[in-house]
């Protein structure tokens, strides 16, 4: 059987496709002068699966898009508190360029507009022989697995017409939230902006955001798991500058979008979205991509606010094992959060008092959360004041270090079947 997800795609796309509505971004010169109806679209799963359809491997400048990840960089470099004391994290209602700051503070509203981005772009710690946009590259070469490159042409574009980015970087210079030369820090942001990507680059850096920073190809944590909750809560509230209420409501993703026509979405815990085409509306975001995104979430259920049932799933099945029939088995299954937790130590409440030994499996667990690990545990603990002997299978090494200390007599990392032959 081949899967129908490509399929959908191409469906998804080609839904679009003769929407000619929006404009380039001509006051980039250079972006004036791209093919407008380049149109591409990839997906990925939190195992790291990527569908791609259309036009996937042109490469485009980041622009906006860059955005989030200099704020990602900048609290990996200098910690969150830092950074929110020169950037806020309201939602400005305003045009991404407006030139304006929060008025009680004196520092830009958030980092996805202009104003923000300039400030985070200098708050990447200046290096003698690194420039900030360089150390950006690599950052997101490494997040993307391959080397990513600059549009040099559209950077020196972008400088000539950047009358309005000066005048917010001497604006940031004038209130002290820059203390840098204004000129350099807005054409370091400017070459930010000129990283270029494919949808499919993005595909594999969404999907690391939608793991909560795990890379799901190969289990390693790229990014802080609180960090990415920082990134994506702003990426919600302002990534789509004075639409993003709009966005919310119809299409429900955490997400982002540049000038140059491509969007990225997140949706914790399931999907990384990737979409490209250069024609964009009044807001800046591009009209296709906006229309993609809605037809998506729509028909995929991808909205945050739907909710998913998995609380309802917590206890795959719970069997008796053993001569005496005292080894009971609880088979757990999907996502360990609070819903979860609180389900299943309800659950574990019918246990009556006694000597059986209780086995919790966590194998068919996808994510164990750190408030599951802690409720987990307690349960274990309560179960023991009951008189059982209980013990945790953790096969796939769902937990970490961290929720493993002082655990570990209790842990098995054998097989479930294996484990079970001993009671046979
Ligand atoms: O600073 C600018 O105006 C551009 N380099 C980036 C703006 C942008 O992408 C706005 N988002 N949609």
């Amino acid at each position: 059987m081949k899967t129908p997800v490509p399929d959908y795609l191409n469906h998804v796309l080609s839904a679009c496709h003769d929407n000619k509505k929006g404009a380039l971004a001509d006051y980039i010169p250079e972006l004036a002068s791209v093919n407008p109806d380049k149109l591409g679209l990839a997906l990925s799963t939190v195992d790291g699966t990527i569908y791609s359809a259309g036009d996937d491997d042109v490469e485009f400048t980041m622009q906006s898009l860059s955005k989030p990840f200099a704020y990602a960089l900048a609290i990996k470099e200098l910690g969150l508190k830092q950074v929110l004391e020169k950037v806020g994290v309201e939602p400005s209602g305003e045009a991404f360029n407006q030139i304006s700051l929060e008025k009680e503070r004196n520092i830009p509203k958030n980092p996805m507009i202009n104003s923000g981005a300039i400030t985070t772009h200098s708050l990447i710690p200046a290096k003698k022989t690194v420039s900030r946009a360089e150390q950006l590259r690599r950052f997101l070469s490494g997040l993307a697995g391959r080397e990513l490159s600059f549009d040099e042409q559209v950077y020196n574009s972008e400088i000539k017409t950047a009358f309005r980015n000066m005048s917010i970087g001497y604006m940031l210079r004038t209130v002290g939230v820059l203390d840098e030369d204004p000129k350099e820090i807005v054409h370091g942001y400017i070459k930010q902006c000129a990283i270029k990507v494919t949808v499919k680059d993005l595909a594999v850096i969404t999907s690391i955001l939608a793991n909560g920073g795990v890379h799901p190809k190969t289990g390693k944590r790229m990014l802080d798991r609180a960090l990415v909750r920082q990134l994506l809560s702003v990426m919600l509230t302002c990534g789509m500058y004075d639409a993003a209420g709009d966005w919310l409501t119809t299409v429900g993703i955490p997400a982002k979008s540049g000038v140059a026509g491509g969007i990225i979405g997140v949706l914790p815990g399931q999907v990384g979205i990737a979409v490209f085409s250069p024609k964009i509306d009044e807001h800046g975001n591009s009209v296709r991509g906006v229309r993609i995104f809605e037809n998506l979430s729509h028909d995929m259920g991808l909205h945050l606010m739907e909710g998913t049932p998995s609380a309802q799933t917590i206890l795959q099945s719970r069997y008796t094992v053993g001569k005496k029939n005292n080894v009971v088995v609880y088979e757990l299954r999907g996502v360990l959060q609070f819903t979860e937790s609180e389900m299943l130590l309800r659950i574990l409440q019918d246990e009556p008092e006694g000597k059986s030994t209780i086995i919790l499996d966590l194998t068919n667990l996808t994510l164990m959360h750190d408030v599951g690990a802690r409720m987990l545990f307690e349960g274990v603990d309560r179960l023991k004041q009951d008189g059982h002997k209980v013990l945790v299978v953790d096969s796939e090494g769902l937990l970490d270090k961290d929720q493993l200390k002082g655990r570990k007599r209790v842990v098995v990392t054998e097989e479930l079947e294996k484990f079970l032959e001993k009671y046979e």
